[in-house]
Formats: structure tokens, sequence, C-alpha cells
């Protein structure tokens, strides 16, 4: 037969957070497995006492002020709290503390319970800082896009409008000048095409949707080589692989990201590049030979490129593992379920 205690606990164990039962004078009376872990202490050590004696002195006085508020208003409390974690890191708890009351509607004690929502905080302030970062992308892009158009369709546009006046104001047709004219006013026409199709491959390789992404890679990488000297080498499957649009523009703007890191910070002198099949996924290594990095530090820099990508992973059901240590290169896996 299970006893009251047992199946109390058995509920409280099940829990993944710290929770707790204690008396109406803050002293423990039932606690669970998270909460030992996170106490440090036997839970003989623990039963009886007071958050004073088995917490850091500042935060037992704490813990002890809100149960005493929750005893005496009869009141449920909830509220968020940060301690330094065992790493000397912050680390945030959102903490429940409810009035346990008897069968004549007195309060006996409380019981509580505490999550740790340091990694969903952080996760929120990513996606806050990455939804800022597309916007302020999205704005250079443009910028960019309004200056090309200005500046060299415009300008084009208009020396061929002058050009056109000029003939048809001045010259006599079929004249010499007048077939001079028209032969400057045609190589200037193929000029503005060829801006029109580079800007337009620019925002989105048509390579990309009409050839697929092999084709788009190969691309790229020959344009990266082109402008940055870098050596490159680039393994594709044997036979073209199906994916839907999704995942061929998530791939091609990881390769994009990861290359551009390559050459702002690798300081490498090649990047070999691999699509690979497996049953149940498709993998785009990148691997540099340049001056690598702390992976640790990543998650707590501002720089969102790497955050970006991967988001655009997790997105579609993915996953993205950087390997890099300072002096040994950098590689990038980017794992796609098919
Ligand atoms: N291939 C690489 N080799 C060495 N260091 C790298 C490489 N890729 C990234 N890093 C390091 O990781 C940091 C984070 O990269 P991330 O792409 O997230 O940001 P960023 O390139 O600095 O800025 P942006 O947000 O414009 O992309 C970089 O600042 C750089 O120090
Ligand atoms: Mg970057």
């Amino acid at each position: 037969m299970l006893t009251d205690i047992d199946l109390q606990k058995a509920i409280l164990n099940n829990i993944p957070d710290q929770a707790w039962l204690m008396d109406r004078d803050s002293r423990y009376i039932l606690v669970n497995e998270a909460f030992v872990t996170a106490c440090g202490l036997t839970e003989t050590n623990i039963l009886g006492k007071t958050p004073i004696e088995v917490w850091p002195a500042h935060w037992g006085r704490e813990y002890m002020k809100t149960d005493a508020q929750v005893v005496s208003s009869g009141q449920r409390m909830r509220y968020e709290e940060w301690r330094q974690g065992p790493g000397g890191q912050a680390r945030w708890f959102d903490i429940i503390k409810t009035p346990l009351r008897d069968t004549q509607g007195l309060v006996v004690g409380t019981v509580g319970i505490s999550r740790d929502v340091t990694d969903h905080k952080q996760m929120k302030q990513e996606l806050r800082d990455l939804s800022a970062y597309l916007q302020s992308v999205r704005e250079e892009e443009r910028t960019h896009l309004s200056r090309e158009l200005h500046d060299e369709l415009g300008q084009s546009l208009s020396a061929l409008q002058l050009g056109l006046g000029v003939m048809e104001a001045q010259l006599p047709v079929g004249s010499a000048a007048w077939v001079g004219h028209m032969d400057t006013l045609k190589a200037l026409t193929n000029e503005t095409l060829s801006s029109i199709k580079r800007i337009a491959s620019d925002l989105r390789p048509p390579l990309l949707d009409d050839l697929g992404l092999e084709s788009a890679m190969e691309w790229l990488l020959v344009g990266f080589s082109k402008r940055t000297g870098l050596v490159h080498t680039l393994q594709l499957p044997s036979s073209p692989l199906q994916y839907d649009h999704d995942a061929s523009t998530t791939l091609f703007r990881i390769l994009q990201e990861a290359l551009t890191n390559v050459s702002r910070h690798g300081q490498a002198t090649r990047v070999n590049v691999a699509l690979v099949e497996r049953d149940d996924a498709i993998i785009l290594h990148i691997a540099d030979d340049g001056r690598g990095m702390d992976a640790t530090t990543l998650p707590h820099q501002k720089s969102l490129g790497l955050i970006g990508m991967r988001e655009r992973c997790v997105l579609l059901g993915g996953q993205l593992a950087i390997v890099s240590l300072p002096g040994q290169g950098t590689q990038i896996e980017a794992r796609i379920p098919k």
C-alpha cells in the first residue's frame, strides 16, 4: 500500500522542475529529486530545515520573506528571480508558491515549484535580436538595391534617352554619324541588360530555381574564389538530389553566409564544401583551414550570422553543428531532414 507521503513524493519526483512542500514556518516537509540535486544536500539534511539553512543565507532570507507573504495573504504568488549558477553565470527561475489549506481552510503551509527558464529567456532574446537583425538586413538590401537601380540603371537609361534625342533632332537618318550613334546606343543597351541580370541574380540566383542547388553552389563558389583568391573544392552527390524550395534556399543561404565568414574572419587559404545524402537527411559540410574560433564563447556574442544559419536549419527541423578551435580551422555541418 502506498502511503499519502509516498504518493505525494511520486507525484513531486515526476516533475522535472524543483518542487517542495513546507509548513507555515517555512520548514521543508517534502522535496523532490530536482530540488535535492539543485540544493546539493541529502534529503535528510533538508527536511525539517528552513531555506536559510539549506541555501546561501541571502537567498534563504528572500525565500522566507515570500513564503511568509503567501501564508499571511493566502494568495498564490508567481515571480521570476535570478541566482548565480555553479559556473558563476546568472540563471533565471520562474517560481510559483501556493498556500496549502487544511479542511477548515486555514493556511498550514505552502507548495512551491521553481523552473529554470534561462535557456528559454536566452532563446527569446536571440529571436528578438535575430528579428531586429533581419529587419536591418532588409533595410540594407533595399538601400543597396535602390542605389544600384538609381546609379546604374538610371544612368544608363538617361544616357539612352539623351542619345535617342540627339539622333532624332540632329542626325540625318542613315548618315555615318547616325550609324555611329546607333552602335553606341546598342552597346549601352547591352550593358544595361547585363546590369539588370547581375542585380537580379544577386537578389536570388536564377540557377537555384532553374538548375537546382548543386549548380547554384558551384556558381557561388566559383565567384567566391574569383573574388577572394581562396581555393575551393566541391563534392556533390553523383546524381542530383530532390529538394523542396525551402531546403535548397536554406542550404544555399547557409553556404553564402559561411563563405562570407570565411573571407571576413577566417584568414583561410582554402575551403572544402560537400553536399552529402543520407537515408534521412541532406548534409552540407563547409570546412576552412583558417584561424578558427572558440565555439564555446559564440552564444554570448552579438553577431547573428551563425545564429541566423542555425535558425534557418531549425525552421526546417534540422540542426547546425560548428566545430572549431583557435588555430584549427572551422567546420560547419548543416543537416536538413528529408
Ligand atoms: N570561418 C570562421 N573562421 C574564424 N572565425 C569565424 C568564422 N566564422 C565565424 N567566425 C567568428 O564567429 C563570429 C560570429 O560569426 P557571425 O557570422 O555570427 O557574425 P559576424 O560575421 O561577426 O557578423 P554578421 O552578423 O554580419 O554575420 C565572428 O565574428 C568571428 O569571430
Ligand atoms: Mg557573419
